[in-house]
């Protein structure tokens, strides 16, 4: 495998050679994320300036972009990172009709951060699942919604009247989709269109869960909006957050190529920052997926 350690000409030609045989084999997956680790040091370290950078991401091509997941992350169809369409291809596995560019979203798709996305719906229908053991009827705010494909599939596994289930999502497109794909459900399931920032109730929940909506919020933002949903959680209630942990194999790549930035925490930090919105330790504890990347923290409030 090659390490790229000492001079930029090497990992550019590498990264022409890929682009043009329309992506990476398998085989290459490995070399094209030591390209990137190495590329974003050099980055970071001023080596490569914006322009440069400019043209690397456009060097894969109008045609490419226009149809990858890699283009969808960098074009930001709806006008912001990590929408709900591209979260619903990763846990579809699209992979684009157009065979010229298929390698990438199959690369794409094996990355470790796209199956870590497709753990955490695993991971939420399995704990809501263990919880409605233990209580036979629950109410569940879902912050940021985004697909629903989530609910669909817990839902699907469901008695009617198990679970009441309020969405706060701010984009209207992701609604009508969720909608869509959950309108077998539509009596146990609402949507509100609304910013988080500007929600308001009175409602208790058992169980507030957001995820891929804390990882772009800095600290500040993070205790304030957990401060937020203690208060519409119900005592002996759950708040769970996802966040992306330290350990994104896929970071670098994310970051300089698809220009998708997250807030990576520790489980440390996380803990930390339940502890700053006034949540006690021993009502903390962090979980994580099998991938170790999406991490979940999760809040007993008393
Ligand atoms: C990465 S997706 C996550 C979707 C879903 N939770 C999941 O895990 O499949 C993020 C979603 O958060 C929504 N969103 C972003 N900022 C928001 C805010 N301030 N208030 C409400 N929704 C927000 C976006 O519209 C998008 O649909």
């Amino acid at each position: 495998m090659i390490t790229f350690e000492s001079q930029l000409v090497q990992p550019i030609e590498f990264l022409q050679k890929i682009v043009s045989k329309g992506g990476p084999e398998p085989e290459e997956y490995g070399q094209l994320m030591n390209m990137a680790d190495y590329l974003e040091k050099e980055y970071k370290s001023g080596n490569i300036s914006e322009l440069d950078l400019q043209l690397m991401r456009n060097s894969f091509g109008e045609d490419c972009l226009k149809t990858t997941l890699h283009g969808h992350s960098i074009a930001r169809p709806y006008g912001y990172a990590g929408d709900f369409m591209i979260i619903d291809k990763f846990y579809r596995r699209h992979v684009t009709a157009d065979k010229r560019f298929e390698k990438w979203d199959k690369f794409w798709q094996s990355c470790a951060a796209t199956q870590a996305v497709r753990n955490r719906k695993t991971y939420f229908i399995n704990t809501l699942t263990n919880l409605l053991k233990e209580k036979p009827q629950l109410d569940l705010l879902n912050v940021a919604s985004g697909p629903a494909r989530d609910l669909a599939d817990l839902y699907s596994g469901l008695n009617k009247g198990q679970l009441n289930t309020l969405c706060i999502e701010a984009d209207h497109r992701a609604i009508a989709y969720a909608k869509e794909l959950n309108k077998a459900y539509n009596d146990e399931i609402s949507f509100i269109e609304k910013n988080i920032f500007r929600y308001e109730t009175d409602k208790k929940f058992d169980v507030v869960w957001s995820a891929g909506l804390f990882d772009y919020f800095n600290d500040s933002v993070f205790v304030k909006i957990i401060r937020r949903f203690v208060n519409w959680t119900k005592s002996g209630g759950e708040i769970i957050i996802g966040n992306f942990s330290e350990c994104n194999s896929s970071q670098a790549f994310m970051e300089l190529f698809g220009d998708w930035y997250l807030h990576h925490r520790s489980e440390e930090q996380l803990t930390k920052l339940a502890v700053q919105a006034g949540m006690e330790e021993k009502n903390i504890k962090v979980e994580r997926e099998p991938e170790g990347i999406n991490l979940f923290l999760r809040i007993l409030v008393s």
